[in-house]
Parts: structure tokens; C-alpha cells; sequence
């Protein structure tokens, strides 16, 4: 099968659960498309947790700069939340941190992304790399479908041919749903489609697929925005235990969610049509407690946004 017939039966997320851009290439410009046929050389992940820091990220879709130099240091081992209005940059930052941004065509960056020191953009490395070490989940749980729940947690290994006995397999499955807080919703229909999964179930069974690929940092999207407030709560205690062994970045709008899972903060602002910066960050309770900037008070205490 080729690379256009997997994204024809596909067509919504890549090997690595992340959306596949509707735009045609122009046929003459360089691939961008993570290439899927790569053979996989072992797992991303060994060990030690990792930081992520961002210096001086600009972005821009076509001439409007929609973010201004930001910079971020996301501790390894912690959850940090990005909060702030809608349109203020926090998805498109979010986008930059595992290479997704470059795939908009009118998109551009600047600045440095440095995934334990190393930049993720640097020429030798390949955006195959970032997407193996650097998983994201959406907003909008997208498993395939069809494909079994088994298969779903599968997904990014099989695209990238990795060879695995069936005993292998096996042992990733229900370790990553074990690991996703779903093992024992599932463990008795592993043969069953992911799309008859609850809205929940399958936001967690898309957090199983990210981490099978043993990825040092995680990226969530407003994760739970479409969840019921139980689903919610599953997914936060989820993401409260993989903490111990994957660096998470989460975007909220919920600021109770912010505070109850997160360790540090990101209050991220674009007043008048200005590019988004981050206006204050720091540790989560501070933030709330006794904010610094006048706006971070306002936004957390519900008084915009
Ligand atoms: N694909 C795109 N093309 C053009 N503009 C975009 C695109 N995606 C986002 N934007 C613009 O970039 C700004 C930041 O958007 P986004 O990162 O989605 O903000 P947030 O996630 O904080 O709501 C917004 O003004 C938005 O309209
Ligand atoms: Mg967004």
C-alpha cells in the first residue's frame, strides 16, 4: 500500500495520531510528511525524563506574527499548563513543540525548541524524530475508528514497521492501557472498534496509542473539553500518574483543571490583535495564589477570556 492509499482509508490523523493536512503539495516542494515507511529503530524513550525548552518561538500564517519570541522551559517530570483566551498562540505553540506547525503551508517559525538540550529543528535531525519523542493528544479523541482497540494502541509502531512478536505486542497493549487508565474497561473486547469506545475511552485509548511509542514528552491539546466532567477527572488522574515518566504539556481553559494537575503555569495573552506572548509563568500555586501581573489576575479569577 502506498502512502496516498493509507492516507485515502486514513484520512484524518498519521501514524502518529496526528491530523493529516487537507492541502495538496505542490508536487515540486519538499516533503514535509513525516515519511511513515521509515524503518523504527527502537523505542524513542530510554529512561531519564526529559525538559523541553522553547526560546524565542516566533509564528507566523502567511505575514501575521501570531506569536512573539516566547520562551518556556517545561520541567522534565512536570505537568505544565499553557492557559489564556482562545487565539492568543497556546495551539500553535503547542503545534511548534513536536513539529506539527511546519505542515500548515502558509506557516512559518522562529526560534529554538530543545528537547534535553538538543534542538528538535536542527538540520541533522528528522521531524520523524520529534513526532517519536513528542506525542500529542487533541481535543477531539481521534482513534481510527474501524481498527481494533488492540490495533488502535498498535498504530504508530505498525505504520513505522516495527517488527514485534505477538507476545510483544501484547505486553505494549495492555501495558498502555494500562498505563492510559483503560485496561480494565477494555482487557475483555481488545478485538473490538475503537469507534464504539465512550468519548472518554477514546480519549484515553489515544493516550495509550501516543505512549506506545515511548515518547519523553507528551503534548494534550484542551484534552478534556469534550468530555463530561467524570471522563475529565479519569483523564486527570491519568495524567497525574504518567507525569512520573513523561514530561506533559496540557492546554486548559479550565482553570480548575490547571490548578488541580499542573505544577507550573503558562499565562499566554494577544491584546488588541498584538502576537501572543506569555504575559507571567511560574509555579501553578503562585500563579493562582498571588499573581504578579494584574491580567494573569483577572484571566485566572474568571474576569475575561
Ligand atoms: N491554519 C491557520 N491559518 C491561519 N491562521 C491561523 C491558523 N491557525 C491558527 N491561526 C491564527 O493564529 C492565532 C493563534 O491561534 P491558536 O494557536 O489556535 O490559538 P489558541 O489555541 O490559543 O486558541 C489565531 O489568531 C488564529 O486565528
Ligand atoms: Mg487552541
Amino acid at each position: 500500500m502506498t502512502l496516498d492509499e493509507h492516507t485515502s482509508v486514513l484520512p484524518q490523523v498519521d501514524a502518529f495520531g496526528a491530523p493529516i493536512p487537507h492541502q495538496v503539495q505542490r508536487p515540486d516542494a519538499p516533503s514535509l510528511l513525516p515519511d511513515v515507511r521509515d524503518p523504527f529503530v527502537g523505542p524513542a524513550s530510554a529512561g531519564p525524563l526529559a525538559e523541553l525548552e522553547a526560546r524565542n518561538v516566533s509564528a507566523w500564517f502567511g505575514d501575521r506574527l501570531v506569536l512573539d519570541r516566547v520562551s518556556l522551559t517545561m520541567p522534565a517530570g512536570g505537568i505544565t499548563a499553557l492557559i489564556g483566551p482562545s487565539g492568543c498562540g497556546k495551539s500553535t505553540f503547542l503545534r511548534i513543540l513536536n513539529r506539527m506547525h511546519e505542515l500548515v503551508p502558509s506557516a512559518q517559525l522562529a526560534g529554538e525548541v530543545l528537547l534535553d538540550g538538543e534542538d528538535i529543528y536542527s538540520p541533522e535531525r528528522k521531524l520523524t524524530d520529534a513526532r517519536r519523542s513528542i506525542g500529542m493528544v487533541f481535543q477531539k479523541p481521534n482513534p481510527f475508528p474501524a481498527m481494533s482497540i488492540g490495533d488502535n494502541v498498535l498504530a504508530g509502531l505498525k505504520l513505522t514497521g516495527t517488527k514485534a512478536s505477538r507476545e510483544e505486542r501484547d505486553d505494549l497493549i495492555e501495558s498502555c492501557l494500562r498505563k492510559a487508565g483503560l485496561w480494565n474497561e477494555v482487557k475483555d473486547r481488545l478485538d473490538a472498534p475503537g469507534g464504539g469506545l465512550s468519548g472518554g475511552q477514546q480519549q484515553r485509548l489515544c493516550i495509550a496509542r501516543s505512549l506506545a511509542i515511548k515518547p519523553k514528552v507528551l503534548l494534550m491539546d484542551e484534552p478534556c473539553s469534550a468530555l463530561d466532567p467524570t471522563s475529565t477527572r479519569v483523564i486527570e488522574e491519568t495524567m497525574l500518574e504518567l507525569a512520573a515518566e513523561v514530561t506533559i504539556v496540557i492546554v486548559t481553559h479550565n482553570m480548575q483543571q490547571a490548578a488541580r494537575v499542573s505544577d507550573e503555569c503558562a499565562f499566554f495573552l494577544a491584546s488588541h490583535g498584538t502576537p501572543g506572548v506569555i504575559v507571567e509563568h511560574g509555579d501553578t500555586r503562585a500563579m493562582f495564589d498571588n499573581p504578579q501581573d494584574q491580567r494573569t489576575s483577572d484571566y485566572v479569577n474568571g474576569r475575561f477570556g
